[in-house]
């Protein structure tokens, strides 16, 4: 299996953990949302696998899109330059937008993002992010929903990938640098 490889180190959140935790945010979204049914704006690639498991536990009419940011390219740090690859298909005007993310390490693509999708108009704009770096935001960031807090270190899967790879191992863990194995 995937998870069978020497670049992967420590075991930061087991597969439970991510639904239990899940389960509780998509209650949390649930009440909040109850009058309102927002629209689900995942972040592509990495918030695709959050974000089907997040839609599935908020018992609401949920509507979804997606938007493919990239600032880190096949690189384990960030370029700076954060880039719209596809953008929304729905309009935000007077919709309650709620931005699914992965994780959030710099802070660099939410805070554009942000900017970006407030231009739009919407009638309000919140964010619900599976995993936030501690201690590495220069700017602080307001997030409605808050999966998990971890250290600064490098980590992949449930979504996050090292040049494309580890997005389907059910759990996050460390990345442990080198060469994925398979990768030339
Ligand atoms: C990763 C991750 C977040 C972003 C967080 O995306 O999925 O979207 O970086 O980093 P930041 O807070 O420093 O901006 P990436 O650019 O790797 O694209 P991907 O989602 O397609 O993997
Ligand atoms: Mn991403
Ligand atoms: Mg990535």
């Amino acid at each position: 299996p995937p998870w069978d490889d020497p670049s992967l180190g420590e075991l930061i959140v087991p597969a439970d953990e991510l639904q239990a935790r899940i389960a509780d945010l998509g209650a949390a979204i649930a009440r909040h949302y109850a009058d309102r049914p927002p629209l689900l704006v995942g972040v592509l690639k990495g918030a695709c696998i959050f974000l089907s498991d997040l839609a599935r536990a908020i018992g609401l009419p949920v509507e979804m899109d997606f938007m493919a940011i990239s600032s880190y390219g096949s690189a384990t740090r960030t370029s700076g330059v954060v880039r719209i690859v596809k953008d929304l298909d729905i309009d935000l005007t007077g919709r309650h937008v709620l931005i699914v993310e992965d994780i959030v390490d710099s802070g660099l693509t939410l805070s554009f993002l942000t900017r970006n999708l407030l231009a739009r108009n919407p009638a309000s704009l919140e964010v619900c992010a599976l995993l936030v770096k501690e201690g590495l935001q220069a700017t602080s960031l307001d997030l409605a929903y808050e999966g998990f807090r971890i250290p600064p270190e490098f980590v992949v899967g449930y979504g996050l990938d090292v040049a494309e790879r580890f997005r389907n191992l059910p759990f996050i863990c460390e990345y442990r640098g080198g060469d994925p194995a398979g990768l030339s």
